[in-house]
């Protein structure tokens, strides 16, 4: 018998169309051996950066807020940068900056333009918030069709555009002119997602003085800190001053703005490991190319886009079934049979590759 009582409510009926429409940001929660599904560093950060964390982290008073709007963080990061202190907004995650984005620039009607595949949260961010999407399929070299793109700014004129650079999952650094036509064209703001940074060495920051309507965004979970969800924006003063008023309060919380202070402390610690995952990261394209019937994507990113000869269905059951998580990009279109795997230590990278010639095997 049902307990409840007071008013029978049909709960659907009260939820926005477009969020019923939608299938929430599946994360895999499967257990495995070795995880190369998130691209995510491999390396725990170094013990001498731990023991201080661990010191941090004690002296954090957990009966207060955390510093409102992250401010003296904010300041740091901008130096760093080599821009204003108005020009940067830090958020829980760069997804929370695009979260932000999307929000403050829903204006009725309004559209965002991405490319076909990209990262996920671009559509369900924008979706939610109430955006229109136009989603514009990639080239075959998955570059930017800048001819179907500036087709779509003028008949439909984005307010908002997300080019991650590089592209994930296809991993690859879109044509900078291609970027800068559509900078150049575009009535809205282009973001330059800059998310894997640490491993392509390629930004559009030194174009922030050209471009009114670029807006960067940077993140710290692909170069060792994913847990504490640290994102960053670059923008121009006067959308920043916007952005702020659609931030949390309190986004980004105490530990994590502990930890964003101990990178900026020790950023070096953190590029070491980088450099280390780009080694690793050649060594492992080396070795899917050698394979045959396996064909990796060059990648200016921690992971490599690749397809088989064989459906990708098989091959991620065969992966799994030895305890190793890919992730499996399996869609119609040209990513039909392509899977994504992270680039993890070269001793997960051995396992991975021996387990995929098994795959393609069996
Ligand atoms: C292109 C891109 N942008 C942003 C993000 C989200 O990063 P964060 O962990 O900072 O929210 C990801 C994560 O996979 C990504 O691939």
């Amino acid at each position: 018998m049902d307990e409840r009582r007071g008013k029978s409510v049909d709960i659907r009926t009260l939820i926005r169309e477009e969020v019923l429409a939608q299938t929430a940001y599946a994360v895999e929660a499967a257990r495995c051996r070795i995880k190369l599904d998130a691209n995510e560093n491999p390396l725990a950060i170094p013990a001498e950066l731990r023991e201080r964390f661990g010191a941090l982290s004690a002296s954090v008073p957990l009966n207060r807020y955390p510093e409102a709007g992250s401010m003296e963080l904010t300041a740091r990061f901008a130096e760093s940068f080599g821009v204003g202190k108005d020009q940067v907004m830090i958020g829980n995650g760069s997804d929370e900056l695009i979260q932000i984005l999307c929000t403050a620039l829903a204006r009725p009607g309004a559209e965002v333009m991405i490319p076909s595949p990209t990262f996920a949260m671009y559509r369900i961010s924008s979706i939610n918030a109430g955006l229109r999407v136009a989603a514009v399929p990639l080239d075959e070299a998955f570059d930017l069709d800048l001819k179907a793109m500036r087709e779509r700014m003028e008949n439909h004129p984005p307010a908002l555009t997300f080019l991650a650079y590089p592209n994930n999952p296809t991993g690859n650094c879109f044509t900078a002119e291609r970027i800068e036509a559509i900078l150049n064209e575009s009535p809205g703001i282009v973001v330059v997602d800059e998310a894997y940074f640490h491993f392509s060495g390629k930004t559009f920051l030194s174009l922030l003085d050209r471009y009114e309507n670029l807006v960067i965004l940077r993140s710290l979970s692909k170069v060792g800190l994913a847990a504490m969800r640290i994102g960053l924006l670059i923008g121009s003063p006067i959308l920043v001053r916007e952005l702020h008023k659609v931030r949390l309060p309190y986004n980004l919380n105490a530990l994590s703005q502990a930890a964003a202070g101990l990178y900026l402390d020790d950023e070096e610690a953190f590029l070491i490991q980088a450099r280390e995952i780009i080694g690793w990261r050649s060594e492992l394209f080396s070795a899917m190319e050698a394979i045959p019937g396996v064909h990796p994507r060059p990648t200016d990113a921690n992971f490599i886009f690749f397809s088989c000869d064989f459906t990708a269905d098989r091959i991620y059951g065969n992966l799994m079934a030895r305890g190793i998580l890919i992730k499996n990009f399996n869609a119609p279109g040209i990513i039909q049979d392509f899977m994504r795997v992270t680039v993890g230590t070269r001793e997960e990278n051995e396992n991975f590759l021996e387990a995929l010639r098994e795959s393609l095997a069996e």
